[in-house]
């Protein structure tokens, strides 16, 4: 496993590999590996030649009152867990190279971004779809993962690369859980004990509008109701929204019919999580 700083280094060796005619395979992470980014991993091990993972924590993506500084960090560890998960290049680029003194071109998707997360985030998805564009350009992978954990990411991303025509396969892999539902989070290791009993409440909120579902319930309002019903018995969580929309283009539905996503955002303390499932 060879480790790069430098994105023109990088460049040149997956160049070499591109003209053999590899596979190269990207998961783009904000570093403090979890089982979730290693399943990303472990995916991209089975359909690539190459595999590259970059850890970057992307200053475009936060708030100015949000967790830049503190988002917790951990190279030393997410190498070695590349190392076991069979990594082939991780690039770590520096925040001077990504954004070097007057950085001013920007990656926007307009629409899907307003919503959702986006309500409360203007600024977020603009830094994701500039960060991963660089990554794209650095990297140019046949295939990129991502998460289904962030499902409007994942639908932001898909969009960025059809309407730009990028030339890359972009695959969403499920979200992996703790044992008691909750969705792996870097951000999950902000959470006290008292905050971590709580937290699994989300999921719960979920697996209630699945069987609501399931029993026939095709109501959104309805089902957001009991949703929050659950969500409020904790004494911790706010919540930021809970979302029925249609999977692609994460406008709200006012009746169940087909393939529907129920999206949310709950701070727990003052810890924002995020989960969601899909209805089939
Ligand atoms: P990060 O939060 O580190 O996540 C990296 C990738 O791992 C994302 O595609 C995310 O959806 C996926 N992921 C995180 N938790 C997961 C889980 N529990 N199960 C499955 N996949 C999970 O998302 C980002 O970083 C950044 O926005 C990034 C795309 C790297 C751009 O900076």
């Amino acid at each position: 496993m060879k480790v790069y700083r430098s994105k023109v280094l990088l460049r040149k060796d997956v160049g070499l590999l591109k003209r053999k005619g590899r596979v190269i395979g990207l998961v783009p992470t904000m570093g403090f590996l979890h089982e979730g980014h290693l399943s990303l991993i472990r995916k991209a091990r089975k359909d690539s030649d190459c595999v590259v993972v970059s850890i970057f924590v992307n200053p475009a993506q936060f708030g100015p009152k949000e967790d830049f500084k503190k988002y917790p960090r951990d190279l030393k560890k997410d190498l070695a867990l590349c190392q076991c998960s069979g990594v082939d290049m991780v690039f770590v680029p520096d925040l001077k190279s990504m954004y070097p003194e007057g950085f001013s071109a920007y990656v926007n998707v307009e629409g899907l971004t307003k919503g959702l997360c986006g309500a409360s985030r203007p600024w977020h998805f603009r830094g994701v779809t500039t960060i991963v564009t660089k990554l794209f350009n650095i990297v140019s992978p046949d295939i990129a993962y991502f998460g289904q954990k962030d499902a409007q990411q994942a639908v932001v991303i898909k969009k960025m690369a059809r309407d730009l025509d990028m030339p890359v396969r972009i695959k969403v892999m499920p979200i992996a859980r703790e044992r008691d539902g909750l969705a792996m989070s870097s951000r999950n290791a902000y959470l006290n004990p008292a905050e971590r009993s709580q937290a699994p409440a989300l999921y719960k909120s979920l697996r209630l509008a699945r069987d609501l579902y399931k029993r026939k319930e095709r109501d959104p309002e309805k089902i957001i109701a009991g949703m929050r019903k659950l969500i409020e018995r904790e004494k911790h969580a706010r919540i930021e929204y809970i979302s029925i929309v249609d999977p692609e283009t994460l406008v709200g539905v006012k009746r169940i019919s087909g393939k529907t996503l129920v999206a949310l955002a709950v701070r727990i303390g003052k810890t924002r999580l995020i989960d969601n499932v899909v209805l089939n």
